[in-house]
Order: C-alpha cells, then structure tokens, then sequence
C-alpha cells in the first residue's frame, strides 16, 4: 500500500511575526526606527494602534493609521509591515488571533523600561507572550508624540523629529 504522507511544515515555512503596539499619536521617527528595525528581525511586523484611555487623542486613529503607512520605507519596510487598528481588546488577545511571536518594543531610557517591564510582565503572564525590547535610536532619546506635538504646537521646530507627513498633517492642524 502506498502511503501519502501530509507535507510536512519545516520551520523555514513558519511566518515569524512580531507585533508593535503603541498609540502613534502621531508616528514620530523614533518609532519609525523601531518598526524599520523590527521588520529586519521578523517576516512580518503588525504595527497595532490602540487606543491608550491614560491619554487624550490628537489624531483619530484612522489617520494616525494613514500617516504610518505614508512614512513607512516603501519596498523592504512596507512589504513586511502591516498597520492595524485594535480597540477595547487586551493585547495578548490580539497577540493570540495574529499568531505572534512576540511584541517588540523600542526603549529610549531607564524611565521607558520602568513603564513598559509591568506591560511585559502582566503580558507573560496572561498567555505566556514574550516581549522584546530594542534599544533606541539614541539620536531620537527625546523625541515622543507628546513633546513634538508641544514644541511644534509652540512654534518650535520638530523638522527631522518626526517622517514630513506628519509636520504637514500638524501643520494642517495648526
Ligand atoms: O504608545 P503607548 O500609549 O505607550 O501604548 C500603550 C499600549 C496601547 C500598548 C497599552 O496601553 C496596551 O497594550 N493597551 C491594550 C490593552 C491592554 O492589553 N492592556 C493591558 C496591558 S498589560
């Protein structure tokens, strides 16, 4: 008797695929860094943007998504990036549905290790979901959404902080 035998899956078949969630609020080049990064390490990276209740929203999500997909690289970068919007659902759950195998975060500081190590924490522990962390750009230490949205907002120049669709998208709003 011939036996067909199922096609067997080699871990070279197997997507690796991380996940970056954060707000964007809006994307600043030192997240683009990261993601850039990230989609180095992974075939696939799931940029996720929620909702984050501890903060007041500047942009509605659906254009932070559009402003990420205009300043991602296009070719390498783009071709393995995914941006999504997730809302009122745990991280690990979305974690769960997208088969990844990690979420990656970039850390500027001591104090972003402090805010992220309990996420990371509370994360393994509800379905065992490892965290990566990446060290950041140190020419981006300073920059995040909320102070270029500050300086910007005060007439200050943000020029090479953040991708230029974004300062036109700021501009627009000011
Ligand atoms: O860019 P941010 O605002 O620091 O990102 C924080 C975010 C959105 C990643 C975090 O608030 C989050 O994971 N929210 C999803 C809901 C959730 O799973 N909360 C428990 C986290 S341990």
């Amino acid at each position: 008797m011939t036996r067909v035998s199922e096609p067997s899956l080699s871990s070279a078949d197997v997507l690796r695929r991380c996940l970056c969630p954060g707000s964007y609020d809006p994307i600043t080049n030192g997240h683009l860094d990261v993601i850039t990064r990230a989609a180095a390490l992974y075939d696939e990276v799931v940029v996720a943007v929620l909702h984050n209740p501890a903060k007041s929203g500047t942009f509605p999500v659906a254009r932070r998504i559009e402003l990420i997909r205009q300043s991602l690289p296009q070719g390498q970068v783009s071709d393995r990036v995914r941006v999504e919007a997730f809302a009122g659902r745990l991280l690990v759950d979305v974690c769960q549905e997208l088969q990844v195998e990690a979420i990656l975060k970039g850390l500027r500081s001591g104090t972003d290790f402090a805010y992220e190590l309990p996420m990371a924490l509370m994360n393994r522990h509800l379905t065992g979901v490892e965290t990566v962390f990446l060290p950041g750009n140190p020419a981006y230490e300073h920059v995040s959404s909320s102070l270029v949205k500050e300086v910007h907002s005060l007439g200050g120049d943000i020029t090479g902080l953040v991708p230029d669709v974004v300062l036109a998208a700021l501009r627009a709003r000011s």
